[in-house]
C-alpha cells in the first residue's frame, strides 16, 4: 500500500490559523502589532520567493513586515549596522537575515549581533544552547515545523529510532536535538557526507528526516518498510520541485511521507509567524 501524505499545507493552514487568532487577542491587549524586519542582501532568485512569501504570510495573520533590500556589494558594516538599527527600534520586534548572504560578507558575526530576543530564525548561539538545554526561546522555524508534523499526525516519537541525514546549522543538527528532547525522546542518528554504508543506518530509521541538499538522494532501498519520511530538500531539476527523497520509490515502502512542494516547506514559515508573535509577546512582557 502506498505511503499516506502528510499534508504540510494543510497543517500550516492551522497554525497559520491559530497565529492569526492569538495575534489578534494580543495587538487587542497591548495595542501593539507584531512586527518582523526582513533582510535581502542582493538579487538571489530562490531568496526573493522565499522572503516575498514570508511577507506575504505575515499580512495574512495581521503581523506587520518590513523588507530591508541591500544591494549585492553591501559591505559587512553596511549590514552590521542596519542590524543595530533594527536592534535599537523598539517596533521591530523579529529580525531576519535570509541566507545564504553573497560570498563577500560573512553570516557568522552578523547572525551573532541579532538580539536573541529578536531572533526569530532561533540561529544565535544564545538561542541554540538555550534550546539544547531544553528551555527554548525561539525554536529553529524547520525543524520545528517537521516536530509540529509529527505531533498532529499523531507520530510516536518516544523510543522511535530517528535517523536525521545532514548537519547543518539550520535544520539537519537542531532537528537532532529537538528529537532528544526529553517528551520527544526519540534515538537518534545523523548521518552527513562522511557517514559510511549510509542505507544500512537509513534502513534502520522508523522515522527517516532528509535535510542533505541533494536531490533524490534517499532511494526506495533506504527505507525500512512503515517508516515515516520527512522529506525538508527544496532542489530545483529542470524546472520541477524536487526533494531529497525519491518520492515515488520511498512512497512505495514508506507509512507516510512529505510531499515536495507542499510537505515541510509550508511548515517553516508557519513557525516563523510563531516566532514573530513570541518576540512580540517577550518584548511587551506578556511572556517570560
Ligand atoms: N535560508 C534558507 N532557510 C532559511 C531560514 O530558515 N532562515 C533564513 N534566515 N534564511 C534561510
Amino acid at each position: 500500500m502506498p505511503a499516506a501524505l502528510i499534508d504540510g499545507k494543510a497543517i500550516s493552514a492551522a497554525v497559520r490559523q491559530q497565529v492569526t487568532a492569538d495575534t489578534a487577542e494580543f495587538v487587542a491587549a497591548t495595542g501593539v502589532t507584531p512586527h518582523l524586519a526582513a533582510v535581502l542582501v542582493g538579487d538571489d532568485p530562490a531568496s526573493q520567493v522565499y522572503v516575498r512569501n514570508k511577507e506575504r504570510a505575515c499580512e495574512k495573520c495581521g503581523l506587520k513586515s518590513t523588507l530591508h533590500r541591500l544591494p549585492a556589494d553591501t559591505t559587512q558594516d553596511q549590514l552590521a549596522q542596519l542590524v543595530a538599527d533594527l536592534n535599537a527600534d523598539d517596533s521591530v520586534h523579529g529580525i531576519l537575515v535570509q541566507l545564504p548572504l553573497p560570498a563577500h560578507l560573512n553570516a557568522e558575526p552578523i547572525l551573532d549581533a541579532i538580539l536573541p530576543a529578536k531572533d526569530v530564525d532561533g540561529f544565535h548561539p544564545d538561542n541554540v544552547g538555550r534550546m539544547l538545554q531544553g528551555r527554548p526561546r525561539f525554536l529553529p522555524c524547520t525543524p520545528h515545523g517537521v516536530m509540529k508534523m509529527l505531533e498532529h499526525e499523531g507520530i510516536e516519537t518516544s523510543g522511535k529510532h530517528a535517523v536525521v541525514i545532514g548537519r547543518s546549522d539550520i535544520v539537519g543538527k537542531p532537528m537532532g536535538a529537538l528529537l532528544i528532547q526529553r517528551g520527544a525522546d526519540a534515538t537518534v542518528t545523523i548521518c552527513h557526507s562522511r557517514t559510511a554504508d549510509i542505507g544500512a543506518i537509513t534502513r534502520q530509521a522508523d522515522i527517516l528526516v532528509a535535510a542533505v541538499g541533494i536531490p533524490e538522494f534517499v532511494k526506495g532501498d533506504m527505507v525500512k518498510p512503515g517508516a515515516v519520511v520527512i522529506d525538508v530538500g527544496i532542489n530545483r531539476v529542470n524546472d520541477r520541485l524536487v526533494g531529497d527523497v525519491d518520492f515515488e520509490a520511498a512512497s512505495q515502502t514508506a507509512s507516510a511521507i512529505t510531499p515536495v512542494p507542499g510537505g515541510v516547506g509550508p511548515m517553516t514559515i508557519a513557525m516563523l509567524l510563531n516566532n514573530t508573535l513570541e518576540a512580540a509577546r517577550l518584548a511587551s512582557g506578556t511572556t517570560d
